[in-house]
């Protein structure tokens, strides 16, 4: 028989998991604390419960999509609901910290509930779709019993460890990725206003670099697994040249009066690197120059 869920949460996230689960056939409650969002639910077949208690007590399992995990912490300190979660999955779908999850996973242990702790790595419009993807950390068995409801929700979700930090830790590690890109472009488009580029020959040379930038990403991963930091045949380039360049592109926006804050973030690590003697081993060896895990 499939569980009963409810959703706590029905902003434009939670709604989506909301609808993808009713389209699953899934009986679904859902709660909003601004209870006029839930109307379309409403009409898609949902039960709208009138409080968290009621709503936690209507279901097997209860999905948590809110602002942030003091939100989630307010909804379930709330009268009469730790007690209700007893016996029950929570799943905190809610962007977070590793260190959140931890604590929120040890919390409602402590009453008698099953935590799974997930990052969702899509927008709306991918929750219920083959390419929704969620991350998902915690116990392996909770996560294997419920592929159905998590099946539902997209076609890659997936059970990335049993710590529950793992997930938004993962999340986290993405977003860096995603930022360094992002602010990247945000500069290039910066430097091609200041020297009267139109920004469709920018796209164009994107296109073309796209592939190569690519690749020194995966190459990057790959050697820092590997541990090879010392220059050799395979190395695509070193530290000296990228600190050169870096120079070029610092000259150019100070003389253009672009914000140099992110870049000169970057300098200053090549700068640590290279007072270590470390300018011509692989790039991969700036990953030394952060600071090591564990060194808080
Ligand atoms: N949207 C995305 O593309 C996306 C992608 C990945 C992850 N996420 C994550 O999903 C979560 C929700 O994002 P969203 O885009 O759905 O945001 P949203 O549309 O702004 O919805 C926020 C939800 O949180 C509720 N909420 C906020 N503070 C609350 C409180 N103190 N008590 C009770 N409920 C509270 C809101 O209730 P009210 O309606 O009453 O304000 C609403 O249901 C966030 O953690 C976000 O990082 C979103």
């Amino acid at each position: 028989m499939k569980p009963t869920i409810s959703v706590l949460g029905t902003g434009r996230m939670g709604s989506a998991l909301a609808r993808s689960l009713l389209q699953a056939g899934y009986r679904t409650t859902v709660w909003n604390r601004t209870a006029e969002k839930t109307a379309s639910l409403a009409a898609a077949g949902a039960a709208v419960a009138a409080s968290v208690r009621e709503a936690v007590e209507a279901a097997d399992i209860v999905i948590v999509n809110v602002t942030d995990y003091s939100a989630t912490a307010v909804l379930l300190h709330s009268d009469g609901v730790a007690s209700a979660m007893r016996g029950k999955l929570i799943v905190e779908l809610t962007s977070g910290t590793p260190h959140g999850a931890r604590e929120a996973a040890d919390w409602i242990a402590g009453h008698g509930a099953g935590y799974l702790d997930g990052a969702i790595m899509a927008t709306p419009d991918f929750i219920g779709t083959e390419a929704g993807t969620i991350l998902i950390s915690g116990p392996r068995e909770a996560f294997d019993a419920n592929q159905g409801v998590f099946g539902a929700l997209g076609g890659n979700v997936q059970h990335v460890g049993e710590e529950p930090g793992r997930a938004n830790a993962l999340d986290s590690a993405m977003l860096a990725l995603m930022w360094g890109a992002l602010f990247g472009t945000l500069h290039a488009i910066a430097v091609c206003q200041a020297e009267d580029i139109d920004l469709d020959q920018l796209a164009r040379q994107w296109a073309a670099t796209a592939p190569v930038v690519d690749g020194l990403v995966t190459d990057l991963i790959k050697r820092t697994n590997a541990g090879l930091f010392a220059s050799d045949d395979e190395t695509l380039s070193s530290i000296s040249p990228h600190y050169s360049s870096l120079q070029h592109l610092l000259e150019l926006m100070e003389a253009r009066n672009i914000d140099l804050s992110v870049v000169k973030g970057y300098d200053a690590i090549f700068r640590r690197a290279i007072a270590a003697g470390r300018e011509h081993d692989d790039f991969a060896a700036l990953s030394h120059f952060l600071g090591k895990p564990g060194d808080k």
